[in-house]
């Protein structure tokens, strides 16, 4: 079994778990959705009326930090569902509500501190594949390989459209469009481990691949490596 550390940063909805998930199941990789970390600390916040409109009750969360209990369990497919206090909340941090809060609980610093630890945590011994937003610059700056992902938003926003409609979600596109762009202006400028390339990240842009060549081009970036 590899022991090798792979992170994948990058925009919103551009397919980062997607090519994750397939090359941990290749390379037989733990694959650890970060992006979930935080949805499931927002969908908390936002039970607790700790978040509206965009703004937080920082002192209230940070409060409550020690309250949230965040993990991975498997599931019956074998891939990873996402817990909260014990509770599988995987479907409910994917809805639309959650997207929208996200960035404001994400750019808070207790919150990441947290996080980020507990993310090094279930990584210390390698043999893992992490996606989102600052895996290779603060969680795992020598990981392996760095991957940042990218594609225009229009195309970013139609994938997630087609996504959420086939799961009988009721949004627009209009809807994901500004939300896309919202996360990444919030992502991109906040203070606390903004969203930027690793100066040694690869960059990939998925805008004209299909998941096949999105998976050939790593395996070709692993190889390069060896
Ligand atoms: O990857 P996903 O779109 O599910 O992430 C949801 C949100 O969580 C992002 O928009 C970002 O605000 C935050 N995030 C982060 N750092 C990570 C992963 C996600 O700030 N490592």
């Amino acid at each position: 079994k590899s022991k090798i550390t792979i992170a994948v940063d990058g925009h919103s909805s551009c397919g980062k778990s997607t090519v994750a998930k397939a090359i941990a199941k290749e390379l037989s990789l733990i694959y650890i959705d970060t992006g979930a970390m935080y949805r499931a600390v927002t969908l908390f916040a936002l039970r607790k009326g700790l978040v509206t409109e965009g703004k937080v009750d920082e002192e209230g969360l940070a409060a409550c930090m020690d309250d949230i209990k965040v993990e991975f369990r498997k599931n019956e497919a074998g891939g990873l569902d996402t817990y909260l206090n014990g509770e599988n909340v995987e479907k409910e941090i994917r809805q639309i509500v959650v997207s929208s809060h996200v960035s404001a609980v994400s750019s808070l610093a207790f919150v990441r501190k947290r996080l980020v630890s507990l993310q090094q945590e279930m990584g210390r011994s390698g043999g893992v594949i992490l996606d989102g937003r600052d895996i290779g610059t603060v969680v795992f700056p020598n990981a392996d390989l760095k991957i940042f992902m990218t594609a225009s938003p229009e195309i970013r926003a139609e994938r997630r459209y087609k996504e959420m409609i086939a799961k009988g979600d009721k949004v627009s596109l209009e809807e994901i469009l500004e939300n896309v762009k919202a996360r990444d202006h919030a992502d991109s400028t906040r203070k606390e481990s903004p969203l930027v390339k690793a100066d040694d990240a690869v960059v990939l842009d998925n805008s004209n691949l299909d998941p096949q060549g999105q998976m050939d081009w790593i395996m070709d970036r692993l190889r390069e490596r060896n």
